[in-house]
């Protein structure tokens, strides 16, 4: 089976997780604080800015929080993002509006967001496509002037830049993942950058049970230190010394990472550009770095679920991200139509796209493509 995405781990990774094991100290500790603070100088942030917890859901649902959001306030989000950026809405009483994205890059654009802003509209949650950068300085630009809260989902971002400035560092919350099938893995696992130092105080704590001081006996902070300075109520969404130590190794390994994956990208682009019945994904703008997480191609409707079936009988692995919210049964919703999300929902597929696929594979799935639309199209079964 070719898969459709896939992690590289390794001797180096192993090793890590090792020391970890041998320090006999696997919880949030000296690890955590560590890679928080490679990741921050990675995305040219402040360390005290960077929480590493224990996944990308949970920084959402924290920053829905962070902000306050609750009964009574909208918040505009494309109806193309992964369903944790609705959930953490809901969670809070809020109500998510849906905005519609460009077909071809499955990104809003800031008129697409601004089409959907209500008078009610207190945050507005955008994703990264796939790794690649949206209208995000337009969008910031929008959400500032309109004093609405701005989240960045940098999940698949971790390497995105727009006008040399990382993805995640243009609004006022951002969160990445790094679970089992991203680029930097590190298990289950995401960090949260929170651009206010006081609300980045505050995730500190709302993160861990709402715990005012650090570890008590570490801390000495009290002759009595079981004793809980707990003055909101918390969860508990740390990451850990294991999956922090394996996150570290992933960070410096990350450039070879997406050589690699511009390479598949690269081969893509020239197989398959100009193919017939395949439309592939647009040119990044000038100044726009992506961290290719996803490769797409787009088909005629009437045949893209035949085709990847068909793949998968070859045992190619291919899907599709994310099924629009407006028309998944808890969000249903009567809005105005949304043209763009609908037809990227139903001509889009993702080919297999990471960084251990090998050459000859990246031709057997272009190959096994372009054979699968032409039956189809001709009708061939
Ligand atoms: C855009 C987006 N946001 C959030 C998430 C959630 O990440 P996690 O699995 O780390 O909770 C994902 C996961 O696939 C995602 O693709």
């Amino acid at each position: 089976m070719i898969n459709v995405f896939q992690p590289s781990l390794g001797d180096e990774e192993a090793t890590a997780v090792a020391e970890v094991f041998a320090c006999n100290w696997l919880g949030h500790g000296p690890r955590a604080k560590a890679f928080e603070a490679e990741f921050a100088a990675h995305l040219g942030a402040d360390a005290e800015q960077v929480l590493f917890i224990n996944s990308c859901t949970a920084g959402l649902f924290l920053a829905a929080e962070l902000l306050e959001l609750g009964p009574g306030d909208d918040v505009v989000l494309p109806s193309v993002s992964f369903v944790a950026a609705a959930n953490a809405v809901a969670a809070t009483g809020a109500r998510p509006v849906f905005s519609d994205c460009d077909p071809r890059t499955l990104n809003p654009t800031a008129a697409h967001i601004e089409a959907a802003l209500t008078p009610r509209t207190k945050a507005v949650i955008v994703l990264h496509y796939g790794g690649r950068p949206g209208d995000i300085a337009a969008i910031a630009e929008l959400c500032r002037r309109r004093d609405i809260r701005l989240i960045e989902d940098a999940a698949c971002a971790v390497a995105s830049t727009a006008d040399g400035r990382a993805c995640g560092t243009f609004g006022d919350i951002a969160v990445w993942s790094f679970d089992a099938m991203k680029i930097l893995v590190t298990g289950d696992g995401g960090a949260l950058w929170v651009r206010d130092p006081t609300l980045a105080a505050r995730a500190r704590t709302l993160a861990y049970h709402g715990l005012e001081q650090p570890s008590g006996f570490t801390a000495r902070v009290s002759h009595r230190w079981w004793e809980l300075n707990v003055q909101a109520f918390g969860h508990r969404v740390i990451g850990n010394d294991v999956t922090a130590a394996v996150g570290s190794v992933q960070l410096r390994r990350l450039p070879e990472f997406l050589a690699r994956r511009r390479a598949v990208v690269d081969s893509y682009d020239r197989l398959l550009t100009g193919a017939e019945g395949i439309r592939t994904p647009p040119p990044l703008p000038r100044g726009h770095t992506s961290s290719y997480y996803f490769y797409w191609v787009q088909l005629d409707e009437a045949i893209r679920d035949q085709v990847a079936a068909d793949l998968l009988d070859r045992d190619i692995y291919t899907t599709f991200r994310y099924p629009t919210l407006h028309r998944v049964p808890a969000y249903r919703s009567e809005g105005p139509s949304l043209p763009g999300a609908d037809e990227a929902a139903e001509s889009t597929l993702l080919l297999p796209l990471h960084q251990a696929l090998r050459e000859e594979e990246v031709r057997t799935v272009a190959d096994e493509l372009r054979k699968a639309v032409a039956n189809r199209t001709s009708g061939t079964p």
